[in-house]
């Protein structure tokens, strides 16, 4: 079965250039988990896709480590300093809450491994530039794990955004918004809670993506009883374009996205963040052409993208992943932290 099903001329044309030629070629790599909850289950199943393998798992709590690898059908469990030591790790992925996410790459950066961390890579700017200290001692690669950047589709969007055949980008908007009341780490603002942190993190590194660095940032929102972002709008603004950012934590909605340029636009018209499926609309004055590529048919949730080109990067000996470095993380969590502060969260020091 083919990995991605087959682009209309059309777009095929322009993409072409853009599109890796098998997005899922890579080595192998032999990965351990530090933090042994949710979203670590999903990264087991779907990284094997681009033909690696979990092995090791670690937890702080060992009876947590060993019941997760009994599930996940996981060959070793361990505290994170005993999955980090082993010879036959490759490669560690960060999966606890954000508030921890600092820590526990630095278990493994002590290692001399290098580290996938879950987004974002650290709460605030200021913590993020700490990692970063860390990881440049320490020499590894190390990647934020906002595994949309690698999906296939979105090679499509990249095209047109370099290639201008619609035009300069003028406006983009994405929104990203779930049920999560009620959730301990997305109400604790100890464990770094908040809409912004888990949610704004996908529309704010999409917006970046396509258009960079603001000049300028403006949010508004509201705040739960304990203090973390509920929900937030942000507008960002740039010499040639505008951007809309939404998120929440109170409402699922669609959470698409847009991309607008001169003579056209792009819309992922739902789960914008996903494997999805992505419409090019030609504005040709009086006529909208149109065409539609949908990655439906793909069922799983697309980690093994990140994956494949986090193994890319370590086989050439890069500390950096391309398309996704230091800077772009950085960037990111700088618009989040005007974003929470603009709406009141009041981060640590
Ligand atoms: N990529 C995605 O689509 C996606 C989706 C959901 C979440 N995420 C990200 O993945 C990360 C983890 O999310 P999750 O939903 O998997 O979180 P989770 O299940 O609530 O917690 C993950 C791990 O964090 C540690 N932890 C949680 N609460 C703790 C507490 N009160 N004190 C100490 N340690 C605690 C635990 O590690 P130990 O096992 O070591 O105790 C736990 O197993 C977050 O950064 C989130 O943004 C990504």
């Amino acid at each position: 079965m083919p990995v991605l099903p087959p682009l209309p001329d059309r777009i095929g044309a322009i993409a072409a250039p853009y599109l890796p030629p098998e997005p899922l070629d890579s080595p192998p790599l032999r990965w351990a988990i530090l933090g042994a909850g949710g979203i670590a289950h999903k990264f087991v199943r779907d990284i094997e896709r681009a033909g690696s393998r979990v092995i090791a798992v670690g937890s702080r709590t060992p009876g947590k480590a060993t019941e997760f690898a009994a599930a996940a059908h996981v060959p070793c469990a361990g505290s994170y300093e005993d999955v980090v030591a082993r010879d036959d790790v490759d490669a560690v992925y960060v999966a606890t809450t954000h508030n921890f996410h600092a820590a526990a790459a630095k278990v493994a950066m002590s290692a001399g491994k290098p580290v996938l961390i879950e987004k974002p890579i650290a709460p605030s700017a200021r913590e993020l530039a700490d990692v970063r200290r860390a990881a440049e001692a320490a020499g590894v690669l190390v990647m934020e794990a906002m595994w949309s950047r690698f999906l296939p589709h979105y090679a499509i969007i990249r095209a047109f955004v370099e290639s201008g055949t619609l035009g300069r980008v003028t406006y983009v908007r994405a929104e990203h918004s779930q049920r999560l009341r009620g959730v301990a780490r997305m109400e604790d603002p100890n464990l770094a809670g908040g809409a912004a942190l888990d949610l704004g993190v996908y529309p704010a590194s999409f917006i970046h993506w396509i258009l960079g660095k603001p000049t300028m940032v403006q949010a508004a929102g509201h705040l739960t009883d304990r203090g973390v972002d509920a929900d937030g709008i942000a507008m960002l603004s740039y010499p040639h374009a505008n951007a809309v950012y939404e998120a929440s934590m109170q409402v699922k909605m669609v959470n698409s996205a847009v991309v607008a340029f001169e003579r056209g636009r792009i819309e992922l018209p739902y789960e914008f963040y996903r494997l999805s499926e992505i419409r090019v609309v030609w504005d040709e004055g009086s006529d909208l052409y149109q065409e539609v590529w949908s990655m439906k048919a793909i069922e799983n949730y697309g980690f093994e993208y990140e994956g494949a080109a986090f193994a890319r990067a370590l086989a050439t000996g890069q500390t950096e992943v391309s398309g996704h470095g230091w800077q772009d993380a950085a960037e990111v969590i700088e618009i989040l932290d005007r974003i929470r502060s603009d709406i009141g969260v009041v981060q640590g020091e």
